[in-house]
């Protein structure tokens, strides 16, 4: 039996836990997690022209040009770890964005299947992504007070440095919070017109979250 991929969209705003969801449904699921904010940092951080390129969006809290992040996002979906379906985290961001991910899932004879839309009122947020701490060796994400690592500073993973993201500073996250109102929000009528929303509410723990996440993928698949 052909089983057919499986495509995931995680939406909501900075600091709703897309990045924190999407490892672990990626794993749960067999796919493959696509964070176009990772792919950006690690451009950023090889130095490449892209990531030169980007890098003084990213900072300011603004969108990375579509045609930029389009080019980056296309190799990755092409790839053979991409066959059996992505997590989608950070991407679409727009309209535009939602539009061409339509179009190369098309011309792979797959679509979006379901859009998690974590709800998280904005009060909640700013705490979040102050308090985040991130490895930039392996990936894994802390936070000082709700997720912490054992030794502070340390994480627990691989032993590596934690850093504060260069965008979570309170003006920047201000900025991205405006972005994903005023771009990214108009996304949830785009899905939600095609039946494909399903909203979670965010703010219970990291475990309570992904059950629901679950939940609503059991319900949609039924
Ligand atoms: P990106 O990296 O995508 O950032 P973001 O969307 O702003 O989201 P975050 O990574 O900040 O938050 P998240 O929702 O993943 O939360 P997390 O799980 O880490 O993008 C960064 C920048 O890159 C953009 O501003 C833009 O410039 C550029 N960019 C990226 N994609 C682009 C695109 N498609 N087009 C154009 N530009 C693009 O959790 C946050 C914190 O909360 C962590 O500390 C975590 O431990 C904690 N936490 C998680 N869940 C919970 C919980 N349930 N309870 C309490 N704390 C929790």
């Amino acid at each position: 039996m052909v089983t057919r991929a499986l495509d995931v969209v995680l939406l909501g705003p900075p600091g709703a836990g897309k990045g924190t969801q999407a490892k672990r449904l990626a794993a749960a699921y067999e796919l493959l997690h696509l964070s176009t904010g990772d792919m950006l940092r690690d451009e950023v951080a090889r130095g490449t022209e892209l990531g030169r390129e980007a890098e003084s969006y990213m900072k300011r809290g603004e969108l990375v040009p579509d045609e930029l992040v389009g080019k980056m996002l296309l190799a990755r979906l092409h790839s053979q770890q991409a066959a059996a379906g992505c997590a989608f985290d950070g991407y679409p961001r727009n309209t535009e964005q939602a539009k061409l991910l339509d179009g190369l899932l098309a011309e792979l004879n797959r679509r979006v299947d379901i859009v998690l839309y974590l709800n998280v009122p904005d009060e909640a947020l700013l705490a979040r992504l102050t308090g985040r701490r991130s490895c930039p060796a392996c990936g894994a994400v802390y936070h000082v007070a709700s997720h912490p690592p054992r030794t502070e500073g340390v994480c627990d993973a691989c032993g590596g440095a934690l850093v504060q993201r260069p965008d979570d500073r309170e003006e920047v996250i201000r900025e991205r919070l405006r972005v994903y109102h005023e771009a990214t929000s108009p996304l949830l009528s785009y899905y939600q017109a095609r039946g494909a929303l399903r909203e979670v509410p965010g703010t219970g723990s990291q475990d309570e979250v992904f059950e629901l996440l679950r939940q609503a993928m059991r319900s949609s698949r039924a």
